[in-house]
């Protein structure tokens, strides 16, 4: 699994190393917010296979609220999530913000980067005054949701192109 150095890296180790690499360097893993350009190629690869990077841009990207987090290795983006500032239906609280394009690449997970996007991701709300995040997360990542505290929605509904999705949210303490 990969062990911490402090807020913002990780270490791959030994295994997960010789598993990417050749030589037995440590490899560091770094979770930072990145511009929203760099999460364009892994949305196009994994989120939305098939369709150009031009496409994969949402309404918002470049908005002043809107915050972008990478898990980079060598520079190399590997992981990716974004949060929109945006109220929703089921939220009394005017201060939530939306995660949306969380991803991981697929020679990547399991290593615990996609939680360490979220928690960078929720920190930064969390600063900017947020009370809660929520998303409407594909079923197929439900439970890694739930792992990283997030609350489900029973109700599946689909998003036409993607797939089956249920509402989930957590509030941060
Ligand atoms: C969902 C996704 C982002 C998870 O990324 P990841 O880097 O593998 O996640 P982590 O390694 O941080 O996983 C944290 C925990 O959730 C578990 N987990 C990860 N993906 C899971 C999944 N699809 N189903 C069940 N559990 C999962 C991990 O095993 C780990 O469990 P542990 O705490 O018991 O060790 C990644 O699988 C992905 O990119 N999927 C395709 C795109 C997608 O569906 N994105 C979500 C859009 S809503």
């Amino acid at each position: 699994m990969i062990s911490s150095t402090d807020n913002t890296s990780v270490s791959l180790n030994e295994s997960e190393q010789n598993n990417h690499k050749e030589n037995n360097q440590k490899e560091t893993v770094e979770i930072r917010r990145i511009e929203a350009y760099e999460t364009l190629s892994l949305r196009s690869t994994v989120l939305r296979p098939g369709q150009p990077e031009s496409e994969c841009v949402f309404p918002g990207d470049d908005e002043p609220t809107t915050f972008h987090f990478g898990a980079l290795l060598n520079n190399n983006v590997i992981g990716i999530v974004s949060i929109f500032s945006q109220e929703h239906e089921k939220i009394s609280s005017t201060r939530c913000f939306r995660i949306r394009a969380m991803a991981t690449d697929p020679e990547y997970r399991h290593l615990g980067l996609g939680r360490k996007l979220l928690q960078a991701a929720e920190h930064h709300a969390r600063q900017f005054g947020a009370e809660y995040l929520w998303a409407n997360a594909r079923t197929v990542a439900q439970d890694f949701y739930k792992k990283c505290g997030y609350d489900l929605d029973n109700t599946i509904f689909n998003i036409e192109d993607i797939g089956p999705h249920i509402w989930i949210n957590k509030t941060l303490s």
